[in-house]
């Protein structure tokens, strides 16, 4: 119990740090949460036009959802890993730097994914390509690749960890609601656009 509660405490302080934030802070560009969709994902950093800084954004929310679940894995067992995916992409989501205040956890997620099994991860990468560039529009590519890594998880993860994937990508998508009122009413920007 007692390591199980460490474990999704890293992990939930690993998943906490807001890169985006962070990044375009240090670049001078104030707070991002007042640009664009107000999110502090890559998503809304390209919408600052700078296009290094939103890859940043994007590779280190993914990379510290990797990290969370190898770490955790190392440290207190594979038994653990589908805990600390949760907690990292939940850490990203509420911060509580931030006042709970945090992300949309796609970037997080694709990485826990990927931490979890290299599988799901491809399909839901590829799930986000697909959606996005059919569209143009980041959240059809988030939306997409958690339907597709909810599905996948099932077919090649454990029990336990195509769970976590399926809580998390449910979760990914309730945190896309007013993404999903614009996509419906025809207002979504395209990547890279303002909002
Ligand atoms: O799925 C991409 C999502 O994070 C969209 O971000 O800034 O358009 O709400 P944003």
């Amino acid at each position: 119990i007692l390591s199980t509660g460490l474990a999704a405490l890293l992990a939930g302080l690993l998943g906490s740090i807001p890169f985006g934030l962070l990044l375009t802070r240090a670049a001078g560009l104030g707070d991002i949460r007042s640009i664009g969709s107000g999110n502090i994902g890559a998503t809304n950093v390209l919408r600052t036009g700078k296009k290094w800084l939103a890859a940043g954004t994007l590779l280190l929310d993914f990379g510290k959802g990797v990290l969370a679940v190898v770490l955790v894995t190392w440290l207190f067992g594979a038994a653990n890993a589908p805990m600390a995916a949760l907690a990292a992409v939940l850490g990203h989501c509420h911060p509580p730097w931030l006042g709970g205040k945090g992300g949309k956890g796609v970037a997080t997620a694709l990485g826990v994914f990927l931490g979890l099994g290299w599988g799901v991860f491809v399909a839901a990468a590829a799930g986000w390509i697909v959606g996005a560039a059919t569209s143009r529009i980041s959240s059809v590519g988030a939306l997409s690749a958690m339907v597709v890594a909810a599905i996948t998880a099932f077919l090649v993860l454990r029990f336990d960890a195509a769970v976590a994937i399926t809580i998390i990508a449910v979760y990914v998508v309730m945190r896309h609601e007013a993404n999903i009122q614009r996509l419906i009413t025809r207002t979504e920007p395209r990547i890279g656009q303002g909002k």
